[in-house]
């Protein structure tokens, strides 16, 4: 039995002190600890009076010394009184120093066991536990799903698992269910980072993404026609998907759904009825403030329907009505594949909610077929060249309009996380209300560009930045004088933010390699992001 954790810092610096694991006084119990416990300082205060003396700037050393405090009751008991003490979103993982079991605590954050060998052969039954399905992927792909209020004993001599529901206060029965990766999706396979795999394996997903059941498709579709008030919700990169699926669904199915970032969704609570329908994207599923917004949307007997990546995720099992997205594991913290694979699938049911299903799927089948021909290495080698003129500059920014605009913000995104150049994206009427005024000789900033009604105004806002001296990098199907360097497209209609971003991606890895930067691991971040 063995515990490891990457922690994300939430309370003080990232230190040897502060790493995990944390013991009691004695060093008998020890605690790893993912999310964050609301009142640690009381629980700290009280512990401390009774004599507890702590190491750590953690929320998380509570927890050990409020099991030692119990720990006369035995170590199961102990946790569970541990447990009811703490307030806020955690998974925790316990050991004891004088016995077999380990012990694991799901409340808000992800919990997920491993089952190696089956469940039949016990002799050889090997279990693991961990936040996220890659971490033990290279040794199974059978999984268990803690829910929340749940905790699981696991028992070394007896190589035996029980689960046990903290509320009711009974014993239950899990499935064991095949997620159906496999560990060489979860490899760099010859790739030097998974960013730029995952960034080559949108030859395959975007097309994975459109083999939807065409039945659970219309029916979708018609939840979406009649819902009285619908939103998006999302995160990061998802929630920029979100804000094109709110471009989309105007522009193809003329319907008005609301973009609201995840975390800010609550505010909301006012607008959301019982025929409310709130579209929830995340490629893990687990993000914290995606999960509140369900649970605040579940408050007011909102419908919940989700486009999520990870099957069995908290998202997948809390929704109503969920669609997988197929992209297998994503490993890179920036966002590659899911998000044209989210864009994929919104963008076909906006297609299906106006009644032309066959048309979107259409297009969008000729649009994955594009993206396998753009992906070739002379491509990847004319973005290169570009990364190196480039890399050096402190700020960039992109402009886009309608479908783009999202796309404009979500190149900012990937730009700033991986290669830690200052960029920004607006839309491209804004330029005049202010970022203007940060445009100098020769800093770079791309356009993104369709074959579509805006197109004019955003060779136009490109001119207006050439005039004051930028750089213009044309992210655009045709070639135009304006354009300083040109990258281009295929010409895919109301499909073009899944063309436009894949080139960005490119050059996003190219600047974070170019500055000595890894891209898979960006600095402060985390891929899922499971605390508030
Ligand atoms: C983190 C990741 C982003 C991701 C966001 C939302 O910030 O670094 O890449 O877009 O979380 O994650 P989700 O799993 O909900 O899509």
């Amino acid at each position: 039995m063995g515990v490891g954790h990457s922690r994300w810092a939430t309370h003080g610096i990232p230190s040897e002190e502060n790493s995990h694991p944390h013991f009691d006084c004695k060093g008998n119990f020890l605690v790893v600890h993912n999310g964050i416990i609301e009142n640690y300082q009381e629980l700290k205060n009280e512990l401390k009076q009774k004599g507890h003396g702590f190491k750590s700037d953690t929320d998380t050393e509570i927890i050990p010394h409020l099991i030692e405090n119990f720990a006369e009751l035995g170590f199961e008991e102990a946790v569970k009184k541990a447990v009811g003490k703490l307030k806020g979103r955690y998974a925790i993982v316990a050991l004891n120093r004088n016995s077999d079991k380990m012990i694991g605590v799901r409340r808000g954050s992800p919990l997920i066991v491993g089952v190696k060998n089956g469940v039949k052969d016990s002799d050889k039954r090997e279990f693991f536990l961990a936040s996220d399905i890659p971490a033990f992927l290279d040794h199974t792909n059978n999984v268990m799903y803690l829910d929340d209020e749940e905790m699981v004993v696991i028992d070394k001599n007896e190589r035996s698992i029980k689960f046990h529901n903290l509320e009711r206060r009974e014993d239950v029965e899990k499935r064991l269910i095949n997620i159906g990766w496999d560990a060489g999706q979860a490899e760099k396979n010859g790739f030097e980072h998974f960013m730029l795999k995952e960034i080559m394996e949108q030859k395959d997903t975007i097309m994975r993404a459109l083999n939807q059941d065409v039945k659970s498709i219309g029916s979708m579709a018609e939840k979406i026609n009649n819902a009285f008030g619908t939103f998006f919700t999302g995160c990061g990169t998802a929630g920029n998907v979100c804000l094109a699926g709110e471009y989309i669904f105007s522009k193809v199915a003329g319907k008005h759904i609301n973009f609201i970032v995840s975390s800010e969704f609550p505010n909301y609570h006012h607008f959301l009825t019982d025929k409310t329908l709130l579209i929830a994207i995340s490629q893990s599923g687990e993000t914290a403030d995606v999960l509140e917004a369900i649970e605040a949307a579940k408050k007011k007997r909102v419908k919940i329907m989700s486009l999520v990546n990870v099957m069995g995720s908290s998202l997948d099992r809390k929704s109503d009505y969920s669609f997988l997205i197929k992209a297998g594991p994503e490993k890179a913290v920036a966002s590659t594949k899911a998000a044209t694979s989210q864009l994929a699938l919104i963008t076909l049911l906006a297609y299906a909610c106006a009644g032309k299903l066959n048309e979107g799927r259409r297009l969008l089948i000729e649009t994955a077929s594009k993206v396998n021909d753009m992906l070739n290495p002379r491509y990847e080698k004319h973005i290169r060249r570009l990364a190196e003129k480039i890399y050096k500059k402190d700020s960039m920014y992109i402009i886009g309009r309608s479908l783009n605009y999202p796309m404009a913000l979500e190149s900012a995104i990937k730009i700033q996380e991986v290669s830690y150049i200052h960029a920004q994206g607006f839309a491209g009427g804004e330029l005049k209300h202010g970022p203007l005024a940060l445009i100098d000789k020769g800093t770079p900033c791309i356009a993104l560009v369709a074959e579509d009604e805006v197109k004019d105004d955003v060779i136009s806002n490109a001119m207006e930045i050439k005039s004051r001296g930028g750089c213009i990098i044309g992210v655009a199907p045709e070639n135009n004088e304006v354009f300083d360097y040109w990258i281009k497209v295929p010409d895919v209609g109301d499909a073009s933010p899944i063309v436009n971003i894949i080139p960005v991606q490119i050059l996003a890895y190219h600047l974070a390699v170019l500055r000595g930067c890894n891209p898979d691991y960006p600095k402060n971040l985390a891929k899922s992001v499971t605390v508030k």
